[in-house]
Parts: structure tokens; C-alpha cells; sequence
């Protein structure tokens, strides 16, 4: 982001923090519990995630020709891998004998043998080793291989679809916003690897934690609104994504100082909403990356929490203090968010209330909602089209 549009939020950070207030939507809005709970929604949710552009990492976890990874995207295992021309590919993780995953983690590896029965593929796919070949005559070595799925780095992030075959076109996806999530560059900086939450709580319903700071002085009383205001956000909308900015308390000192004095990216945290199941939490230190998935029923979700950091890791001790980092923000979402809200959950599976109240305030938390429901209604509306 340049430093025109970082002083205009700014800018606009600042008002808001003066008049202790936030950007309002237009009025409130209600939301159905059953959206949280219902089968039906469920099943629709999980539809529209598999038919999305999936995000699935940082460029940098790929830094090198040779590098791989592997991820787990609504319980489906995939293998990426960065080949010799530079292209990054991706496939279904699993064996074509019986199965068996052929990677976990991630590293560097040209090949990869299974570690069952050491069948053996290259790094584009590609079956080039077969044990006990005579036992095999419907399997041909050097022709047949991996499944593929749709792969690119596209903004400095990794991406994929999980439907083989499928167009993945994340230009179109993200459009306007592309330019500005690749000029943060957290892609490019540092992985510090992943840490997974596998929670009670609807994918909506974790998503929502990080749709407003309304909550901060309640919940993060002592973490997070030491350093950020609450109540306090500047919002915009790009089609179905969001950026919200959360200004941090010293963002008043800023009244003393002239504009072109300003640091001003060191007065606020920069969040984005990516549709349908993304977030990005930008800082000077860190690139959080947060993958929400619906998991196998609707009160059941796994969080997939990642983050980056621009310091140089080969020092140890910078090394250990962001993960320190890393774990104080994990920590926080674990046991302050989460915690919180899987009474929320459970109340709402009890039928006590038939809805959700979401504020002028809560812009961002109306805008994921609103877009959700459009895209099931679009979805919804394909579907009875293409039956007739
Ligand atoms: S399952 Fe992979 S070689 Fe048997
Ligand atoms: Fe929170």
C-alpha cells in the first residue's frame, strides 16, 4: 500500500478515534440462528467453499524450485510442490495403490515415495517408480500419476481449487484488491509454520470473531486492548472481500504530530476479509493468515492459523521471539475468542433465540453475512436453472 493511501486511512482512523466512534453501516441487521445450525446451511456452506478459490498458504512456503508443502483444505489432503521451471503444482496427497499419503509437513524433495509400498512420483506427478511392477499391469510408469488440482501463486499467496479440472482464476476473484494484498508482501516474508484449532463452533461463527473490534474491551480487556481501541473501525468493501482497519491506542498522538511526520502504519492493524473463508491480519511484524473451514457437522469447525514475519529467522533468537509472537496471538484467539464463543454456539443449538443482532458498528460482520447468503442464493439459483 503507498504512502498516500496509508495516510488517508490514516487519516480517516484518526477522525473516528477523535469522535469515539466507527464506521455504521446503514442500520442493523438480523441473521437466522438457524444459519449457524441448521443441516441445510451446512451443507450449502460447504458447497460454496469447495466451488471457491482456496488460499491456501504463502508464497514463501515454496521459496525454491524443489520445495513442497502439504496442506488439509476441508479435510482433503494436498501436496504442493514448486517444480523446476519455477510453476507451482498441486495434487490430492494420496497414493494411487491404496491410498496411503506420500508427504506430510513440508520441506524439499524432488520425489516422493510412498511409505507403504514405495511406489514413487516426481515433483510434477508423474509415477516414476513401481515395485513389484509384474504385479501391476493396469498401472504404466512415466505416463500415469498424481491428481492434479488447479494451482497458481497469484498476490504472494499460494492458491488452489479443489475440483480437478476446475478454471481458477483469482484475478477475477480478487480484483481491485490483488495490487494492494501484493504490496504488503507478508507472501514473501518468513512462514512460521501452522497452528490448528478444531473447535465446537460453526465456520461463521469464528469468521464473525474477527469481524468487529466492538468486543475488544470485553474480551481482550487484557491482550489486545492494551494495544488496539475498541469500537473503533474504518471499513471498506471490494465486492464480496473487506478491509477493515483497527486502530491502535497511540493513534491520537498523532493530533501533535504533522502529516508528513506520520509513521502511519505503526497506528494501526489492517484486516482483510477474503471471501469467502479468509483472513489476513497485517502489521509491521506480522502477516497472520487465518483459514476457516466448515468441518464434518455444523457446529464444527477447524481454523488453520498462519503466520509471517519480515525479521530474519536464521538469527535463533529473533526466530524465538516470533514465535513467542505467533503464540501470544494463537493463544489469544484460542482461549479469549473461541472460548467465548462456543457457549455462544451451544446456546444457539438450544433454540433459545431464533437470532443474531448485528449493530450499525459491526459493518464488517454484516457485509461477510450479506455476501454469503447472496453467493448460496446465486449458487441456488444456478442449480434450478441448469435443471430445467
Ligand atoms: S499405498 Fe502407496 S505404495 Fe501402496
Ligand atoms: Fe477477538
Amino acid at each position: 500500500m503507498d504512502r498516500d493511501q496509508l495516510v488517508d486511512l490514516t487519516r480517516r482512523a484518526l477522525k473516528l478515534a477523535r469522535d469515539k466512534t466507527t464506521d455504521l453501516a446503514a442500520g442493523q441487521h438480523t441473521v437466522d440462528a438457524r444459519d449457524y445450525t441448521s443441516l441445510e446451511r451446512h451443507l450449502s456452506d460447504t458447497a460454496l467453499m469447495l466451488a471457491s478459490p482456496q488460499l491456501v498458504g504463502y508464497v514463501s512456503e515454496l521459496a525454491e524450485p524443489g520445495a513442497y508443502c502439504t496442506k488439509t483444505v476441508m479435510g482433503r489432503s494436498v501436496l504442493l510442490t514448486r517444480t523446476s521451471d519455477g510453476s507451482v503444482k498441486a495434487f490430492d496427497n494420496v497414493c494411487l495403490h491404496r491410498q496411503s499419503q506420500l508427504a506430510t509437513g513440508c520441506g524439499t524433495a524432488k520425489r516422493f515415495t510412498c511409505p507403504y509400498h514405495a511406489w514413487t512420483y516426481d515433483n510434477t506427478g508423474t509415477l516414476v517408480g513401481l515395485p513389484g511392477r509384474e504385479g501391476f499391469p493396469g498401472v504404466t510408469v512415466k505416463s500415469d500419476g498424481l491428481t492434479e488440482l488447479p494451482a497458481t501463486e497469484f498476490a504472494g499467496f499460494l492458491w488452489i481449487a479443489l475440483e480437478p479440472g476446475a478454471t481458477l482464476d483469482v484475478a477475477a476473484h480478487l480484483g481491485p484488491l490483488a495490487e494492494e494484498l501484493d504490496s504488503w508482501g507478508i507472501g514473501r516474508w518468513s512462514p512460521l509454520g501452522e497452528k490448528v484449532l478444531d473447535v465446537p463452533i460453526n465456520w461463521k461463527l469464528a469468521i464473525d470473531t474477527f469481524a468487529e473490534n466492538y468486543h475488544f474491551a470485553t474480551v481482550h480487556r487484557d491482550t489486545f486492548a492494551t494495544i488496539a481501541r475498541s469500537n473503533c473501525t474504518v471499513f471498506d468493501s471490494y465486492g464480496p472481500h473487506h478491509r477493515l482497519i483497527f486502530p491502535l491506542n497511540g493513534i491520537l498522538d498523532l493530533d501533535d504530530v504533522p502529516e508528513e511526520r506520520w509513521d502511519p502504519f505503526r497506528s494501526m492493524v489492517v484486516i482483510y476479509a477474503l471471501f469467502p473463508n479468509i483472513v489476513l491480519s497485517v502489521t509491521i511484524a506480522n502477516g497472520e493468515l487465518f483459514r476457516v473451514y466448515p468441518g464434518n457437522e455444523p457446529g464444527r469447525s477447524i481454523t488453520v492459523h498462519q503466520n509471517s514475519t519480515p525479521l530474519d529467522i536464521s538469527d535463533e533468537s529473533v526466530a524465538a521471539g516470533a514465535q513467542a509472537v505467533f503464540e501470544y496471538a494463537h493463544a489469544t484467539v484460542r482461549d479469549e475468542d473461541y472460548r467465548l464463543v462456543e457457549r455462544l454456539q451451544a446456546n444457539l443449538e438450544s433454540g433459545a433465540r431464533d437470532h443474531l443482532v448485528f449493530g450499525r458498528n459491526e459493518p464488517g460482520l454484516q457485509h461477510r453475512h450479506i455476501t454469503w447468503a447472496q453467493a448460496i442464493e446465486e449458487a441456488v439459483a444456478t442449480a434450478a436453472l441448469s435443471a430445467t
